[in-house]
């Protein structure tokens, strides 16, 4: 079977891919520097600690190991600390990618699946979006992977080297029978901030009510992590097989608001989320869905976790579990 090189596989998006790729047969070797991951969610024996700034050890890794492709998830994700520190973004996000890719042009490695996201459109014009909206990205994050996006068009004309982009819309959900779940610090994602604060008794801010949404709150696209998982096993393979490279947007296509979320969360705790209202938050547009029909048409993937109520579960007990 192919090795694959995962950046970023001590991650929560990550490591749930290398769990679905190892029972797929893959062979994975996992390079993370576990600024933002965890030693835990990797097999001690499949972890490289490494920066992605350390070009020439990532190009003897895929040399030693004879990697085939690259699945390249690490980066830095918190819009909010991105304009914080947009230095140390464009440097982490850009430059630790621009890194990675000499590593690979070094190497000889040709095939990269790469963590994009819906922040590259902005606030769309229409949504569902599909992938033919423009980039307008509105945070420094959803700029660096603007940026990455475009480095790999270049690349693939002057390099060979031929990519998917997944451009995912709200990753979660847990694959709790397996130990893993989502647990950033800091934490942004709705949900895991839903059930910290029935766990904290801390009211969680909830940013808006007055949304031009039936229930005044935002709307968005929220993908089961496994699903996304999933995409990348499919993407990997259509890149093995000799595909050309693609953007395709990675969501269910269902949208669901704040309310909603939190009435999901709260019936499958049986406990009542304490909440306060914020202002909005700049940047934020009312609703953000997926068109994903390329993805199914061209890749033959679809998600097979769509229900809000399986993902909310899924991320309760993984929480109540490791609280147990
Ligand atoms: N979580 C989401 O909803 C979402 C949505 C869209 C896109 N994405 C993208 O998916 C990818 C994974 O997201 P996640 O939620 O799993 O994030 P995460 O923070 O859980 O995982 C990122 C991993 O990358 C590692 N890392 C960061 N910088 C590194 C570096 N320079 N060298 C080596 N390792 C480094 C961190 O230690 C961490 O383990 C990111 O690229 C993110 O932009 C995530």
């Amino acid at each position: 079977m192919p090795k694959i090189l995962v950046t970023g596989g001590a991650g929560y998006i990550g490591s749930h891919t290398c769990h679905v790729l190892a029972e797929n047969g893959y062979d994975v070797v996992v390079v993370d520097n576990l600024s933002r991951g965890y030693q835990h969610n990797v097999p001690r024996e499949r972890l490289r600690v490494l920066s992605l700034s350390e070009t020439s050890e990532l190009a003897r890794i895929m040399v030693e190991e004879r990697v085939d492709a690259v699945v390249h998830f690490a980066a830095y994700i918190a819009v909010g600390e991105s304009a914080a520190e947009p230095e140390l973004y464009f440097s982490n996000n850009v430059g630790g990618s621009l890194s990675l890719f000499a590593a690979m042009h070094e190497a000889g490695v040709r095939k990269l699946v790469f963590s994009s996201t819906a922040a590259v459109y902005g606030t769309p014009e229409s949504v569902p979006i599909p992938e033919s909206a423009p980039y307008a990205p509105v945070s420094v994050y959803g700029e660096s992977k603007v940026m990455v996006e475009k480095i790999l068009a270049w690349l693939d004309e002057l390099r060979g080297l031929r990519s998917v982009c997944l451009r995912y819309f709200n990753a979660c959900g847990a694959a709790w029978q397996a130990g893993l779940g989502e647990e950033h610090e800091p934490e942004t994602h709705l949900i895991p901030l839903l059930i910290r604060a029935i766990e904290t008794g801390k009211p969680i801010t909830l940013f808006g009510n007055d949304y031009p949404t039936p229930d005044g709150t935002c709307i968005r696209d929220y993908i089961h992590v496994m699903d996304l998982a999933r995409a990348h096993v499919t993407a990997l393979e259509y890149l093995l097989a000799g595909g050309t490279s693609d953007r395709f947007n990675c969501g269910t296509g269902k949208g669901h608001s704040v309310l909603e979320v939190l009435r999901a969360v709260e019936e499958i705790s049986g406990r009542k989320v304490p909440y306060v209202w914020g202002a909005r938050r700049a940047g934020d547009p009312a609703e953000l869905v997926a068109n994903s029909s390329r993805l199914q048409r061209k890749l033959g993937w679809a998600p097979q976790n769509a229900e809000l109520t399986g993902i909310v579960t899924s991320a309760w007990k993984y929480t109540t579990r490791r609280s147990d």
